[in-house]
């Protein structure tokens, strides 16, 4: 008789040895293997049941509604028009940026347009969600509030009141029979998404799932995920600053080069529709080390103000410290500005930042960095009215 094959499979970053280790070699989890056994005969190789039939792409027809507009102009522009009928979208950020208020205020809009929407709640209870509902002044007959963990309850509850819209915060507190491990553990994000993100394809709906990120800003759970899914939304925002920027790192449905911008307030997150000068600064003209630049955003331009402070330093090793701008990149810009520019930093620290909680994503930037490097070292402010743009290379 055969023997049967047993493998161990770590449930925190999926890594599979062939034997039980105490600690994963991958993640350096400890007590995280768990035995899995393989499927039984005839549940793998051969197939046993039939399943889709083909269908000629030329024979498929595309609805006239195929996207479901939410209403609020910043979420659509990113989400490509709307959210997609059958897509499903990954929403993650940072805790507190405001992810459960903006996709309460956008089932709160979808309510008005008649949508049908399930607000599923893994974090929060239903008196929680209704408190923030009434300082948002969201609400609606429309919207059905699930405080639930089980993927299983949940799917019952989506065939027992068919919603048009689906919305689950978080993605990281579901939990499944069919997988092994805890709620948030890779097996369990894993399995739980695959499950709705099945539903949500064979009804046709759009699903929300919220995430959660790492304090490295990565998202948390298995990076399967975000193939699972058909776009990933991350909403970011600076602390203190009550700004709020959703863009989109993955869209099969739109572009990835748009931004949301948002404005968080008492009553909830504000549309701001003419962000072109929010991220510009006080505009104090006449302070060394201050440059505005034109940063594209889809289909709008967005002026941006960057910021260096050169100061003697009195320290052995002088500081380099960036806000909002790559480290590794405001250090190849300031050994250029040393090397090209004939402009010693050394003995200097060098703080770059920019205004208003921006977070700069292109190399479109790097001239306007390397202006505010050489304002800030020459003590020399840019004439006002001056901006740049373009990418600096190596070789200066
Ligand atoms: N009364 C209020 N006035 C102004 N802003 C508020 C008020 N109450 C909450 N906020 C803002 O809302 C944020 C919390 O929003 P929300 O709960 O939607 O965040 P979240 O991203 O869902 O967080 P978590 O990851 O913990 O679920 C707070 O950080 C704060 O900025
Ligand atoms: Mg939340």
């Amino acid at each position: 008789m055969a023997k049967k094959r047993v493998t161990y499979v770590c449930l925190e970053c999926g890594y599979t040895s062939p034997g039980w280790l105490g600690k994963c070699p991958s993640c350096g989890t400890w007590g995280s293997l768990s035995e899995q056994s393989p499927p039984p005969a005839g549940e793998s190789g051969k197939r046993t049941s039939k399943g889709a039939d083909p269908v000629k792409l030329s024979e498929i027809s595309v609805p006239s509604d195929a996207r479901i507009e939410t209403g609020i102009g910043e979420f659509d522009r990113v989400a490509g028009g709307g959210l997609v009928r059958g897509g499903c979208v990954l929403l993650a950020g940072s805790p507190g940026v405001g992810k459960s208020t903006l996709l309460l205020q956008v089932a709160s809009r979808l309510a008005e347009r008649g949508e049908r929407v399930l607000y599923v709640s893994g974090e929060e209870s239903a008196f929680q969600v209704k408190l923030r509902a009434e300082r948002l002044g969201a609400g609606g007959d429309e919207i059905y509030l699930l405080p639930e963990t089980s993927v299983e309850s949940i799917l019952s509850v989506i065939e027992e009141v068919s919603p048009s819209v689906v919305i689950v915060d978080s993605v990281q507190t579901l939990s499944t029979e069919t997988a092994q491990g805890l709620p948030g553990s890779v097996s369990q994000v894993r399995e739980s998404t695959a499950l709705l993100v099945d539903e949500a394809k064979r009804r046709n709906l759009p699903l929300i799932l919220v995430g959660h990120v790492t304090k490295e800003g990565v998202i948390a759970g298995p990076k399967l995920l975000e193939h699972m899914v058909d776009a990933v939304f991350q909403f970011d925002g600076e602390k203190g600053h009550p700004y709020r920027v959703l863009r989109a790192a993955k869209n099969r449905f739109g572009s990835v080069s748009e931004v949301g911008v948002f404005e968080m307030t008492g009553s909830g997150l504000a549309e701001v529709s003419d962000p072109s000068g929010i991220f510009a600064g006080s505009g104090a003209g006449g302070v060394p080390g201050m440059v505005v630049y034109p940063a594209l955003q889809g289909m709008r331009t967005l002026l941006v103000e960057v910021q260096a402070l050169v100061s003697r330093s009195y320290l052995p090793v002088p500081r380099r410290v960036s806000v909002g701008v790559d480290l590794s990149r405001s250090q190849i810009l300031s050994t250029i500005v040393e090397k090209y520019c004939g402009v010693s930093l050394a003995g200097c620290d060098l703080f770059l930042n920019v205004a208003g909680g921006w977070k700069i994503a292109d190399t479109g930037a790097d001239l306007a960095l390397v202006s505010a490097i050489l304002s800030g070292a020459l003590d020399v402010p840019v004439p006002s009215g001056f901006t740049c743009f373009g990418e600096v290379g190596l070789g200066g």
